[in-house]
């Protein structure tokens, strides 16, 4: 495969398999412009509050409180320049409502942005919701504590222990099976020239977070996605630099939930 990536040409001989047409969607799909990928899972939920996973509960006082510090972050951090122009942002999250009401109070104020020949309006932030953005599905698990799986499912808890990775809960998913649902959401992600802001779950954003960084399997499932906090990536040509970890209000006492995470087969090159 030859590319030119400034002309946006593209030449391509004999790539037949499966993965050799992925790895080709993918490197046609890659910007040559870096912009930064704002990660932050969404406020607390009622569910969290209680040590429940999943389900698809609201935010408590507290996830609201980080929904406010949320908007004002990407108000002075992510939709301006250092200089205080608008910058054309971009915002994700996911089909569940924890992810959408910590979106709330982000403005959707309309800019008009100058392209190369011509310009054109352009909402700030305006929402997308991803399905393939939802929190790893539990199954028969779903809206139990880990207490209670244990309890519940004694052999199912052990085989999660064993191998995290490709577990998968009775009638939902495994780390594996959110890999493969995220492979839109990097192509997405490489696609756009804008910056972003995706507000997520713990699992999902432990993956694009892996990804980004270069994180290999083994290491992964240990990695620290914290709540309250805003997690800037900055890709570039080789590897992606984590700026730094921008936490927004003081941490609140959770359930210390064991990690893991796992990376799809596609790293950045
Ligand atoms: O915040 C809890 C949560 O997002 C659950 O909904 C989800 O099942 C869990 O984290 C994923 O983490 P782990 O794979 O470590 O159980």
């Amino acid at each position: 495969m030859k590319c030119d990536h400034s002309k946006k040409h593209f030449v391509v001989h004999n790539a037949k398999g499966h993965i050799q047409q992925k790895v080709v969607n993918f490197i046609m799909n890659l910007r040559t412009t870096s912009h930064p990928f704002y990660l932050s899972r969404h406020g607390q939920s009622e569910y969290n509050d209680l040590g429940r996973i999943g389900g698809d509960s609201g935010l408590t006082n507290h996830g609201v409180n980080y929904a406010r510090k949320l908007a004002e972050f990407v108000d002075k951090k992510i939709v301006k320049d250092e200089k205080g122009a608008d910058v054309p942002a971009r915002l994700w999250t996911s089909t569940m409502r924890r992810t959408k009401e910590t979106a709330q109070f982000i403005q959707q104020n309309k800019i008009i942005v100058k392209g190369d020949a011509d310009q054109y309006e352009w909402v700030q932030m305006r929402p997308k919701a991803w399905h393939h953005l939802d929190e790893l599905y539990a199954g028969a698990c779903d809206g139990m504590t880990y207490e209670e799986i244990e309890e519940t499912y004694p052999e199912e808890w052990e085989r999660r222990n064993v191998d995290k990775l490709a577990y998968r809960y009775p009638r939902g998913e495994s780390y594996l099976d959110v890999i493969a649902r995220l492979e839109p959401i990097i192509i997405e992600m490489e696609r756009h020239q804008e910056p972003l802001l995706i507000i997520g779950h713990q699992a999902v954003l432990r993956i694009i977070y892996a990804f980004y960084i270069g994180k290999s399997r083994a290491e992964a499932p240990y990695l620290s996605i914290p709540l309250n906090t805003v997690i800037e990536l900055v890709p570039g040509p080789v590897t992606c630099k984590e700026q730094v970890n921008l936490p927004l209000i003081a941490s609140l006492l959770f359930s210390n939930f064991t990690l893991f995470v796992a990376i799809c087969s596609l790293q950045p090159c």
